[in-house]
């Protein structure tokens, strides 16, 4: 599985590129606007910083068709890394389709449903982003709808887009992502760190030191 940061935070990327735990980018309106910057200048550093191999998601505000591919061919410009977000809604389908016929690769997204995932995919999006998280907050099981939509994908040739596994908040998400095949999952950088973490790890280490220091003292090293 691989990682992307969902992000617009230039030190959280460094941190995770220097784990060696950053795959890609995903960043969306309400990320960028948390840093305060444009988007073509935030999206711009973040290309730079992760280098042309990992692909970065920036999402077009647009809600219409032609204004859409507008703004796609805008930010597919900003970078060879871009890879175009847009929001599963009619007309976004259809730019789905016209930006995919242009070479433009598009990331699906705002997907809470296996039928949404089945249009994105049929529109030939690169990536399908069903969200969990989100999907949890209202008392549903958000894993469900994405291990559904692997299922769907693994029986069509045709069917060629890659899962992001978004909104992912816990552990459990993540590995829930992997028991299904989830081709990529995007963490924000909390649950990123959430990933390394466990108490016995903290006491384990912390015992391990204390006895080699106590053996140190007592052989006067
Ligand atoms: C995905 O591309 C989205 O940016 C993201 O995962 C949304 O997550 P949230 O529900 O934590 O805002």
């Amino acid at each position: 599985m691989k990682f992307f940061l969902d992000t617009a935070n230039v030190d959280e990327i460094r941190q995770a590129l220097d784990w060696g735990l950053c795959d890609g980018v995903t960043t969306n309106p309400s990320l960028v606007a948390k840093e305060g910057r444009k988007m073509e200048d935030a999206v711009k550093e973040i290309c730079d910083l992760v280098g042309p191999d990992r692909p970065v998601s920036a999402e077009v505000i647009a809600v219409e068709h032609d204004a859409m591919i507008e703004e796609a061919l805008e930010r597919a410009a900003w970078a060879d890394n871009v890879v175009v977000k847009i929001p599963l809604i009619p007309d976004g389908v259809k730019a789905i389709k016209t930006c995919t016929g242009m070479g433009i690769p598009i990331n699906a997204t705002l997907i809470f449903s296996t039928g949404q995932a089945l249009l994105a995919a049929k529109a030939g999006a690169a990536y399908v982003s069903p969200f969990v998280g989100r999907q949890d907050d209202i008392g549903y099981d958000g894993m469900e709808g994405v291990e559904q939509i692997a299922q769907m994908l693994r029986m069509y040739d045709t069917l060629n887009s890659e899962i992001i596994l978004a909104s992912a908040r816990t552990v459990a998400h993540v590995i829930r992502g992997t028991q299904c095949g989830a081709h990529i999952c995007t963490l924000g950088f909390d649950t990123l760190q959430q990933l390394f973490k466990h108490p016995l790890t903290d006491i384990g280490l912390e015992k391990f030191l204390s006895d080699y220091r106590k053996l140190e003292e007592k052989l006067g090293a």
